[in-house]
């Protein structure tokens, strides 16, 4: 499907019990992932930080052990906390320890986003003038207040049509970030968005459903995607199906 038609193509939801949740969110990850190369010579796979990939990305290393894959792949960021890469709040971190240590893949491959640097703007422009134009595969998650990458609700970010990458302060306490923007998104030739737990019902049924606000549920910019959910986040939409 061509990625302007996939701005308004309907969301590809797959609804899945808790328990098999990772494996087959794993698996799909792992097949997408493989179409692309099957297809293409090079994948470029963003991945999302946060907790509910985790266990994901360590099941994904078991389905994709081999090198003359990873040989193949180029990892990028959807967003990064500005912490050093060794923090225990980094998403690159949270990745390596999770996936990248466990495969075969040169860290020559692996684009993290420099969170740690004073100048965050510049580490912003350095992201931006590496990261491709189309990403062959965006993994993103779902915050239960709708947002995904370090796009918040009525952030300013939200709002770029330009830079590819921006540094953002996270909402009260959390960290300051540094994101891809709506663009990145919406170009991806591919977007899959995990989302698990029943805090997340009310936001998945926005961002899947609702009115298309994304400046109130930044998610929904990733509505013509693929969706993985298991069935406590989605109870909402399973109510609206009945
Ligand atoms: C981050 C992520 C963020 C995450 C959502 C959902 O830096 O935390 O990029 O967008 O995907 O907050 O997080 P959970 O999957 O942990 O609920």
């Amino acid at each position: 499907m061509s990625w302007q038609a996939r701005r308004t193509a309907p969301p590809d939801l797959s609804v899945i019990e808790p328990d098999a949740f990772v494996s087959s969110a794993a698996r799909r990850l792992s097949l997408e992932i493989r179409g692309v190369l099957d297809t293409q010579e090079r994948c470029s796979l963003a991945l999302s930080g946060g907790s509910t990939p985790r266990p994901i990305y360590r099941r994904l290393a078991d389905e994709l052990p081999g090198r003359d894959l990873w040989s193949r792949i180029d990892v990028f960021f959807g967003d990064e906390r500005c912490v050093p890469p060794d923090d225990p709040a980094s998403n690159y971190r949270m990745v390596k320890e999770a996936l990248l240590d466990r495969v075969p893949i040169d860290p020559a491959q692996v684009h993290r986003m420099e969170g740690e640097r004073t100048d965050r703007d510049a580490a912003a422009r350095t992201y931006e003038a590496i990261l491709p134009d189309r990403l062959d595969l965006l993994v993103l998650g779902l915050g239960a207040d709708g947002h995904t990458a370090s796009l918040f609700p009525g952030g300013p970010a939200l709002a770029e049509t330009r830079r590819r990458v921006l540094p953002v302060r996270g909402p009260g306490a959390q960290l300051d970030r540094l994101t891809i923007t709506p663009p990145v998104i919406l170009d991806a030739r591919l977007t899959c968005v995990l989302v698990a737990g029943g805090d997340k019902a009310d936001a998945l049924a926005r961002a899947i459903s609702g009115p298309f606000a994304p400046e109130d549920t930044p998610g929904q910019l990733a509505r013509s995607g693929l969706w993985l959910a298991d069935t406590a986040a989605a109870a909402r939409l399973e109510a609206r199906r009945r």
